[in-house]
């Protein structure tokens, strides 16, 4: 059942000049990436993402939080881009302005097709010296972490640790998109977690029109003028259809 798209919405989409976007692990669920809120499966099922995605953590056992990121990275490297995230890649090339910010760190949307992409919390993908924070290769090292070949420090994955900063620049230009956008769409994240959570706000004291794509309804909610309670694989394939069709 393809998602009902109101009418006004489709003539926002069509009035809008900046559209900004904020996503989070729930347009990866259908291309089968577990979200936060999804319960852990297989040896990790012991184990709260709270407790390994903390520098604390990180400290007081290197090699469990290494393995657990290794873990995802070959989750992640298994699975497909959706409908979702290739509906944004699409919207991305047919409205004048188009700002999307990920919460997720696995590299889908780039996957896609999307080229300004703000990875708010990073992409596993890549890994740093903890020490310096510079980009390193961890091919071919040993050791889980390996040591950085530098400085000796451990590798770590480039991903915001619950309690760390969001990297200030992709932040400070998702908070100025979000205020300029006319447009913007929360889609499969929880909006519980700051301060990627007060984008929606930030669009919203711009004056945007806010839309909500989530199967369940969340804090951002009642602050949405409109809530689109569908897998975002469905919504957003059958919001840039509607789009098209209009133009
Ligand atoms: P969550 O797991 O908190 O929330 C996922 C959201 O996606 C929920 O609201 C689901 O209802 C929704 N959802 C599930 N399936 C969906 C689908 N097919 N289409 C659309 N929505 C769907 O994930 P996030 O909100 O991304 O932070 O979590 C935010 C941050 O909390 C993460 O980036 C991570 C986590 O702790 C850090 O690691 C720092």
């Amino acid at each position: 059942m393809a998602a009902e798209v109101p009418q006004v919405l489709i003539e926002a989409l069509r009035e809008a000049r900046s559209v900004a976007v904020l996503t989070g692990a729930g347009i990866s669920a259908e291309s089968g990436v577990p979200t936060f809120r999804d319960a852990q499966t297989g040896l990790w099922e012991h184990y709260r993402p709270e407790d390994l995605a903390t520098p604390e953590a990180f400290d007081r056992d290197p090699g469990l939080v290494w393995r657990w990121y290794a873990w995802r990275r070959e989750l992640v490297g298994g699975v497909e881009p959706n409908a979702g995230h290739r509906a944004l890649a699409e919207l991305e090339s047919l409205v004048p302005r188009f700002t999307l910010a990920t919460q997720n760190v696995d590299g889908l949307h780039r996957r896609a097709g999307s080229h300004n992409v703000l990875e708010l919390h990073g992409d596993i993908s890549r890994t740093i010296c903890s020490r310096e924070r510079l980009t390193r290769d961890p091919e071919g090292l040993e050791g889980e972490p390996p040591s950085c070949p530098e400085c000796g420090a451990y590798l770590r994955p480039d991903v915001v640790w619950f309690g760390e900063a969001l990297p200030v620049e992709a932040f400070e230009t998702a908070q100025e998109e979000a205020r300029e956008s006319d447009l913007f769409l929360s889609v499969g994240t929880s909006s519980l977690v700051q301060p990627a959570a007060s984008l929606p706000q930030a669009a919203l004291s711009g004056g945007a029109t806010v839309v909500e794509v989530n199967p369940e309804p969340t804090p951002l909610t009642p602050h949405a003028d409109y809530t689109l309670r569908s897998p975002a694989g469905e919504a957003l394939s059958a919001l840039v259809a509607a789009y098209k069709n209009s133009v």
